[in-house]
């Protein structure tokens, strides 16, 4: 039998994902003498306590429960949200086409919901910081909590400040821009960029694309690239393996440009 390290292990306060079905799924934590309630009963989370991720658990109505250890895909599709939150696809080619690594230094507009902040800080990590600008005071004061919420606070410096009168920040690894007009914000993320750095906009229409590539061309961004991601869900029944027969046929296009330097740079 193989050993259970300690990071398997649900503790008092652990985050737990408890999957009924494909479907149903609630995020919470795991605490000590109290219960889990859903419409197909309760349980006691001592049954679970000092036991590995990855096991089920019955309701007093004798349904079973499957305990799960949260992933970031799982944090951002429950996140609290009063406007879009960023896909998980997108998020993804984010971090890969963006410039983000570990230990890098990125700057975000607009902060939203904090959903692409938070995917943003787990993956610089300890090592790096994500400077986020948000000039809405209520989408500020969300976003504050579900950071918190996920113990991200101090991998994450949040600004009340709108992007659009410019950066404090300077020499940052990547600027990542979710927000109404993106045009406006392309010469200050030049200034706050490093050399080569890269920068990333997300963006849901076709008519903000041209815009927005024009801009990049004026403030002598190259390695312009735009594009689409669209995912197809696939159904596991057995003998019907098929896509799914809904799915979401839009969420937004995005750009992705690095800060050239020209001859009057240096
Ligand atoms: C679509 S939401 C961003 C969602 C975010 N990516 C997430 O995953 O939660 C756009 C946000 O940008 C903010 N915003 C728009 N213009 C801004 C500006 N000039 N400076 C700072 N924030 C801005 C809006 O208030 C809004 O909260």
């Amino acid at each position: 039998m193989t050993s259970i390290e300690l990071s398997e292990i649900i503790e008092d306060g652990s985050d737990v994902l408890i999957v009924l079905d494909s479907r149903k799924r609630w995020l919470t934590k795991a605490i000590t003498g109290k219960q889990f309630h859903c419409h197909k009963g309760f349980f006691d989370f001592d049954q679970i306590m000092g036991k590995p991720y990855g096991i089920s658990v019955k309701t007093n109505k004798s349904i079973e429960l499957t305990i799960y250890k949260p992933i970031p895909s799982d944090f951002l599709k429950q996140i609290p949200h009063s406007s879009q939150i960023i896909y998980t696809k997108d998020a993804g080619l984010i971090l890969l086409n963006g410039g983000i690594h570990p230990g890098c230094i990125v700057l975000e507009a607009g902060t939203g919901s904090g959903a692409l902040t938070s995917i943003l800080a787990k993956y610089v990590g300890s090592e790096g910081h994500v400077y986020t600008y948000e000039n809405r005071e209520d989408a500020y004061n969300n976003a504050k909590k579900n950071l918190e919420r996920l113990g991200l606070e101090s991998q994450v410096t949040m600004k009340f400040q709108d992007a659009s009168n410019g950066f404090d920040e300077q020499k940052v690894d990547a600027v990542v821009l979710d927000l109404g007009d993106p045009c406006e914000i392309i010469p200050h993320a030049r200034t706050a960029l490093k050399s080569g750095g890269v920068i990333t906009i997300f963006m849901p229409t076709y008519n903000q694309i041209e815009r927005v590539y024009v801009q990049l061309e004026e403030y002598n961004f190259g390695d312009i690239q735009a594009l689409e991601l669209i995912l197809r869900g696939i159904q596991l029944k057995r003998n019907a393996i098929r896509p799914n027969t809904r799915m979401i046929g839009h969420t937004g296009f995005l750009i992705f440009a690095r800060k050239l330097v020209g001859e009057k740079d240096l």
